[in-house]
């Protein structure tokens, strides 16, 4: 039986197609089957060309209803459902047909309050930072605001996929041939985070090279910085 993991939430804009994307992405790097679905009526499918994952059309609901089937029915693939902003009601369908929910959430004291209220909604789901700063005093502004805006919800907060203008690569509708080592990296971290969540074992992680660690960076709170690399970890208080 596949696995099926949704990116929702009510704020438009935070990252959802971004993560859906670099999510199916770490997951096609590790050799496995990943399908990027698009549930949103206002963009357009993307183009397989050069993916190491599979986008799915389920802009209807009975698209959506095939993809589901199709993923509970094929063992070992995993469905990566990207919503759309301001979708509560889709939001709770989709949370109700996943095995992990993932919510991401910017910077800012309003993604914060709007994250907050889905986290009380969906028990069950995981707040993902995204676009999070890389600059030293932005993050250390950041990890302020969240223990101010969050401090309830902080064992639910996954360690953060940074900023990282190479992302956008993965949204062209034909991505390229190759695309920059730090987004790889990046999109297996994420991979890495759902795959421990999902309970899933992690694949065999050679790439990961000693030069490549920050253990402990002192820039975050949350982990590594961008382009670095390291074991999948969910943030503690
Ligand atoms: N990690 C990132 N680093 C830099 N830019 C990013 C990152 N993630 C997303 N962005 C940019 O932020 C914008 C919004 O991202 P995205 O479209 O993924 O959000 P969304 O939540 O899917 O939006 P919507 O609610 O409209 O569906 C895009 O311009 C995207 O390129
Ligand atoms: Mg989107």
């Amino acid at each position: 039986m596949g696995k099926i993991i949704c990116v929702i939430g009510n704020k438009g804009g935070t990252g959802k197609t971004t993560i859906s994307h670099m999510l199916a992405h770490g997951l096609g790097l590790f050799g496995m089957r990943a399908v990027a679905v698009l549930t949103d009526e206002l963009r357009d499918k993307l183009s397989k060309v050069n993916r190491t994952y599979l986008p799915f059309d389920a802009r209807s609901p009975d698209q959506l209803a095939v993809a589901a089937a199709r993923l509970r029915a094929t063992e070992g693939w995993i469905g990566v459902i990207d919503g759309g902003g301001n979708r509560p009601d889709i939001d709770r369908k989709l949370a109700a047909m996943s095995d992990l929910v993932l919510l991401p959430f910017r910077d800012s004291h309003e993604d914060m309050r709007t994250v907050s209220r889905d986290l009380a909604h969906f028990p069950q789901a995981w707040a993902l930072p995204s676009q999070w700063p890389t600059n030293l005093w932005a993050a250390n502004v950041a990890t302020r605001s969240i223990d101010s805006q969050m401090a309830i919800h902080k064992d639910r907060i996954l360690a953060p996929s940074y900023a990282l203008s190479a992302s956008k690569l993965l949204l062209m509708n034909e991505a390229p041939a190759s695309l920059p080592r730090p987004l790889n990296n990046a999109a297996r971290e994420i991979a890495l985070q759902a795959l421990e969540l999902l309970g899933i074992p992690a694949p065999e992680t050679t790439w990961l090279t000693p030069q490549a660690r920050v253990a402990g960076d002192p820039r975050s709170a949350f982990g590594a910085m961008p382009g670095s690399v390291s074991a999948p970890s969910i943030l503690h208080a």
